[in-house]
């Protein structure tokens, strides 16, 4: 089994949903940007105000504070990994590539998981988080498209990407990424 991994879609997709499901079946350290980035804003520390502002506005943090986040992290870990909200964008997928070659990990595979905009907008809506407005998921689709729907080519390029339909129920799609990956 693959356990160098990195979940990728919109959001809503279930990235999350399915990152700690796998993570808890396979043992893996899940690293969730956004979810250490809200904990960050949890603490009240300065640096979680400034970034609630960015993220409650639906933009990207910046670069810097999302690869030290990371950076400190992927050091410590012995066992596998899997990435969930990081790289956002072509310079984070570049700042990852040196990363995991300095640590000699290199990413194995990238589950890009694809959901209809109405399916997403709906699901985001009832879940209810404070960037989960109508506005605010727009601005957030519209960055995905710009800044991060790039990396599905990118990855596919380098022959690990994998496509899974993320419309159906989660154990549907579980079975679809364990399938993928096995
Ligand atoms: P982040 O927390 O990463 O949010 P996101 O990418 O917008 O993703 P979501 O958490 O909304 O969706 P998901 O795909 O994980 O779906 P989930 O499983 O939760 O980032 C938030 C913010 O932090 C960003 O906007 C940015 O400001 C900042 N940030 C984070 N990383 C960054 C980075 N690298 N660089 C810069 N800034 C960064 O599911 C959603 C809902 O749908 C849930 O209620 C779930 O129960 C439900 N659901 C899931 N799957 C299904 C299914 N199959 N059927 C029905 N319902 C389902």
């Amino acid at each position: 089994m693959k356990n160098k991994l990195l979940f990728l879609g919109p959001p809503g997709a279930g990235k999350g949903t399915q990152a700690k499901i796998y993570c808890n079946k396979y043992g893996l350290d899940h690293l969730s940007t956004g979810d250490l980035l809200r904990d960050e804003v949890s603490s009240g520390s300065e640096l979680g105000l400034k970034a609630a502002e960015i993220m409650n506005k639906g933009e990207l943090v910046s670069d810097e504070l999302v690869l030290s986040i990371v950076e400190g992290r992927l050091l410590n870990i012995e066992k596998g990994w899997l990435l969930d909200g990081f790289p956002r964008n072509i310079k984070q997928a570049n700042s990852l590539k040196i990363l995991l070659e300095k640590i000699n990990q290199p990413l194995e595979a990238v589950i890009s998981i694809k959901v209809s905009d109405d399916y997403l907008i709906k699901r985001l809506l009832a879940r209810g988080r404070e960037d989960d407005n109508k506005e605010v998921i727009i601005n957030r689709l519209k960055i995905y498209r710009e800044k991060t729907a790039p990396l599905i080519d990118l990855y596919s390029k380098e022959g690990i990407l994998k496509g899974i339909d993320g419309d159906s129920e989660i154990d549907v799609v579980f079975s679809c990424i364990e399938k993928a990956l096995g």
